[in-house]
């Protein structure tokens, strides 16, 4: 099968993007990172990119409804369609992702996002989660839509919120099951296994879950 073409997006530390790069070196999807995109200047993920001899470029974003704003999504739209990228992977990007590129890239963007959603959405999902005290938390890939956290789910992992977690021992707990999600969706997206129908995703031949009942947290005394 062809590798798909995927343009990564970063805003930190880039560990979803070195998972991605991974599997991709690794065979295990059919892919390959054609390009990484960053708004920050300094984000390791640029570098991450850069040793594994992948394009990496920052392009500055302004505020939001700036015409710098504007510029920035022409840019990235450019840079995405001069590196013949078939998937944009939002993956720690911080910002929303301009018109141009949404509408150019309709039902082509994934991201992933550290809570259950429609749980705790936006920019701290998993500090939300453990200051809520809910016990069972995790992570969510799904298809971009315009309003931010909001599209169809593809894949979810689940993990206990345990006692004492904080955000960042949550955190830490999450990013592990972000790192083996993330892949996979990608890898049925190159596949051509996900259809979109309505807010629903149907995976073609999806396996059962991993854990077939449920996690119970905490665990059950009875
Ligand atoms: C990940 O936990 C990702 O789910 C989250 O940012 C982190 C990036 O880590 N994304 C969001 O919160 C998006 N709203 P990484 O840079 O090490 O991949």
């Amino acid at each position: 099968m062809m590798p798909i073409n995927l343009g990564v997006f970063v805003s930190g530390r880039g560990t979803n993007l070195q998972s991605i790069i991974d599997a991709c070196e690794a065979g295990k999807i059919d892919a390959t990172v054609a390009v990484v995109i960053s708004d920050q200047a300094d984000a390791y993920g640029l570098e991450r990119a850069r040793k594994h001899n992948t394009p990496a470029i920052y392009t500055p974003v302004g505020k939001n409804n700036t015409p710098e704003y504007d510029e920035a999504d022409r840019k990235q739209l450019e840079i995405l369609r001069e590196h013949q990228v078939d998937l944009v992977c939002l993956a720690g990007y911080m910002r929303r992702v301009g018109p141009a590129v949404l509408s150019a890239y309709s039902e082509s963007i994934l991201n992933i996002h550290p809570a259950l959603l429609p749980s705790f959405p936006g920019t701290h999902g998993q500090e939300d989660a453990a200051n809520y005290g809910v016990r069972v938390s995790g992570c969510t890939v799904h298809f971009a839509w315009p309003k931010f956290d909001t599209g169809p789910i593809i894949i979810q992992a689940a993990v206990p919120v345990l006692p004492g977690d904080d955000g960042d021992s949550l955190t830490a707990r999450i990013l592990r099951q972000e790192h083996k999600i993330y892949p996979q969706a990608i890898q049925w997206f190159a596949q051509g296994r996900l259809q979109i129908e309505g807010r629903c995703v149907k995976v073609k031949d999806a396996p059962p879950p991993t854990i077939t009942e449920a996690i119970i947290s905490p665990g059950l005394d009875l």
